[in-house]
């Protein structure tokens, strides 16, 4: 019988060269819309990370854009705790805090609405990968810039080779499937 596990690693897609715009041919882009495709593969995603989470009396499940939104979301609402979304520059609406992040090619940024965390909630970050890091480093420093106590980082996949968990200051990462030789 195949694993829960094994479904959704399954369930991933594979697409050699994308985006093509970071210059970085051999890439293999971890594409986990494809889970969301299979309702079991999605349903048991979720479940997997309620299972991990139900018991961490968890405030606020913070989602990265893009797809950490889509997995952190119905987590949230499993977990019955307030969601808030981490998102690009220029994208929130309301007085915001940024934290910045440097890839390979630029700086980057993400941005959190200002008093979507309270003083000393408990926060779960969510996004669907793991690469260099730099993307959860950045969404840590935001909780912790409005002294949110950041409890764990989930993902759904981790590219190890990349070392990206080094760069979370010894935060817990959780993560379900990790995906070797994805250079
Ligand atoms: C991808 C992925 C993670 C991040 C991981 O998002 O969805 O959020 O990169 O990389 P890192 O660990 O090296 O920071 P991307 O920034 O491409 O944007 P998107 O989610 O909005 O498509
Ligand atoms: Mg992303």
């Amino acid at each position: 019988a195949i694993s829960l596990l094994q479904l959704i690693s399954e369930a991933i897609r594979v697409i050699p060269d994308f985006p093509k715009a970071m210059l970085q041919p051999g890439i293999a882009f971890q594409d986990v819309t494809t889970i969301l495709l299979d309702p079991a593969a999605f349903k048991h995603t979720i479940e997997m990370l309620v299972e991990r989470y139900r018991s961490m009396e968890v405030d606020v499940v913070a989602g990265f854009e893009a797809r950490g939104l889509i997995f952190g979301a119905p987590l949230a609402i499993a977990l019955g705790c307030a969601f808030v979304p981490l998102r690009k520059p220029g994208k929130l609406p309301g007085a915001t805090i940024s934290a910045e992040y440097t890839t390979e090619y630029s700086v980057d940024q993400i941005q959190m609405h200002e008093g979507a965390v309270q003083e000393g909630q408990r926060v779960v970050l969510v996004d669907d990968l793991i690469a260099t890091g730099g993307t959860l480093r950045a969404g840590i420093e935001l909780i912790q810039k409005a002294n949110g106590q950041v409890l764990e980082a989930a993902c759904i996949i981790e590219l190890p080779e990349l070392r990206g968990r080094e760069k979370l200051g010894g935060l817990p990462l959780h993560v379900l499937v990790t995906k070797q030789d994805c250079l």
